[in-house]
């Protein structure tokens, strides 16, 4: 079983005096000003929930956008500070991006572009040259900085994400020799008559292919890839070795199914301040019911937020017995909100909890709670293990970590999860209750099977997801795409 310390091992062993850098957009903390008190979050997602452990098992560098406001007033001369500020694990270094660079390539290209683009779930994607240009940019911005890091020395460096794709062009056109990387694309990758669309495909298939190494969560988004590819430049595919050839140089291409820290979920779900924790969100809550269902998410309209409230709405007409009887506790994070979709998905959310709340309530009772605050991990944990049942119904996910994490946190081996098949995790977590998101009709017979399944049997599922969430948790990931990055030698 993979662990820290095996991690740490393999790093150790193999990268010699070398650097080990990770480039990403979200740094993992951010400084913000609190009235006038400055404070310290990790932040949430994806990308940051997985690489924080490993990043404080190697102690290596990591290069992300300086986004909190008083993000300045907490670093040194050189932009870097050590973190978690209170307790130093590894070194942050704090790339500066000006409002409009931050536009075009956070919320325009990226989001607007390759995040609809790389999600199949109908929202058309938007290509502005302008937003274009500042992805661009801030890519050759994150080059330079760790060009500047480097110096002399050779680097392993390890992109992540679709907000990086030109990154590993500009890293190797500049020490082609002294820097190896590897790439791990979080998000889905769409099959090539969806990606022929972009008019930037080239430019991002060519900065993708510069990679040594280029990661997926699962084996379809990397035959996706390589479909496009042939579909798009020339390029020669190596089906044996699964990699693709272009200019001389090779990509080896594949999946690495992320995982969640489960040792350390199991621990703080069983401590004490995870038990006060849900002690107080039973009160603030009144979730006094007999069963609390779960929705956990950034809103974000890949997530099928609506969808899932559709099915409960679905559920109670159908089965209006259950009135009084349960609680959907929808949890989400507000994110990107000066895109207009996501703000006008904020808006739909709150007026169909609204009228389903209304048609459904009765007695001081409604079905939903829709709660947007942050909440610390601890919380995430104690709503975890509050919750009998999770739902995440995305309409398309690469992997969908609270999947992952809702089961680790069930150590007492009850609840149940109710899980899109378009998510990566649905490829592991096959004894989830499975749902179609598009689906009204069957995902609201799936919550009644959920809310109705024998003890024994949910036990059984629990703990078989609970074993494959162990084996294969967020160090095999990281563990994996390492041991492969530090088998490639530099060339002289
Ligand atoms: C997904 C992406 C991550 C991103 C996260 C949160 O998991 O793959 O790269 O960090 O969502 O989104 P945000 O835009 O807030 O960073």
């Amino acid at each position: 079983m993979w662990t820290k310390d095996s991690l740490r091992e393999v790093v150790e062993e193999r990268l010699g005096d070398y650097l080990l850098i990770v480039a990403s957009n979200r740094e993992p903390y951010v400084h913000t000003y609190r009235k006038s008190k400055i404070v310290c979050q990790r932040s949430a997602g994806g990308v940051v929930t997985a690489l924080d452990p490993v990043l404080k098992a190697c102690s290596g560098l990591w290069v992300a956008h300086g986004s909190g406001d008083a993000d300045k007033k907490t670093i040194d001369q050189f932009d870097k500070l050590q973190v978690p500020p209170d307790d130093p694990k590894y070194t942050l270094h704090r790339v500066w991006l000006t409002k409009e660079e931050e536009d075009g390539y956070y919320y325009g290209f990226s989001n607007e572009a390759l995040w609809p683009l790389s999600h199949i779930s109908y929202t058309r994607p938007k290509f502005e040259e302008l937003d274009w240009e500042m992805y661009e940019k801030v890519n050759r911005k994150f080059a330079d900085a760790i060009l500047k890091e480097i110096g002399d020395r050779k680097a392993f460096v390890w992109i992540q994400d679709y907000h990086m794709a030109l990154l590993p062009k500009f890293l190797k056109e500049a020490k082609g020799n002294n820097i190896i990387t590897a790439h791990f694309w979080h998000i889905p990758w769409p099959n090539p008559e969806v990606f022929r669309i972009c008019p930037k495909r080239t430019q991002i298939l060519e900065g993708l292919l510069a990679n040594d190494l280029l990661g997926f969560h699962i084996r379809y988004h990397c035959e996706n890839f390589i479909s496009t590819v042939e579909k798009e430049i020339e390029a020669r595919v190596d089906r044996e070795r699964f990699s693709i050839i272009k200019g001389g140089h090779e990509t080896i291409i594949r999946p690495f199914p992320i995982g969640v820290d489960y040792e350390h979920i199991d621990h703080l779900s069983q401590s004490r301040e995870v038990e006060e924790y849900m002690q107080s969100l039973r009160e603030e809550f009144l979730l006094n019911y007999e069963f609390i269902m779960l929705g956990l998410d950034r809103i974000d309209y890949t997530k099928g937020i609506p969808e899932r409230l559709r099915a409960v709405d679905r559920f109670l007409e159908k089965y209006p017995e259950y009135k009084g009887r349960f609680v959907l506790i929808q949890m989400g994070r507000l994110s990107r909100l000066h895109i207009p979709v996501y703000k006008n998905l904020n808006d739909e959310i709150n007026a169909l909890v609204e009228e389903i709340n209304w048609k459904h309530s009765q007695e001081g009772w409604a079905p939903i709670l829709f709660v947007r605050r942050h909440l610390s991990y601890p919380e995430v944990i104690a709503f975890c293990r509050l919750a009998n049942i999770c739902i995440v119904s995305s309409l398309h996910d690469g992997m969908n970590l609270v999947a992952k994490e809702y089961v680790s946190a069930r150590t007492d081996g009850t609840g149940v999860l109710v899980l899109s098949q378009f998510t990566g995790s649905s490829r592991e977590l096959e004894d989830a209750v499975m749902i179609n998101p598009y689906d009204t009709e069957d995902f609201s017979e799936k919550i009644k099977k959920a809310i109705t399944m024998d003890k024994k049997e949910a036990n059984r599922r629990i703990i078989k997801m609970r074993e494959k969430i162990a084996l294969n948790n967020v160090y095999k990931w990281a563990g994996k795409i390492l041991s492969e990055l530090l088998k490639f030698e530099f060339k002289e």
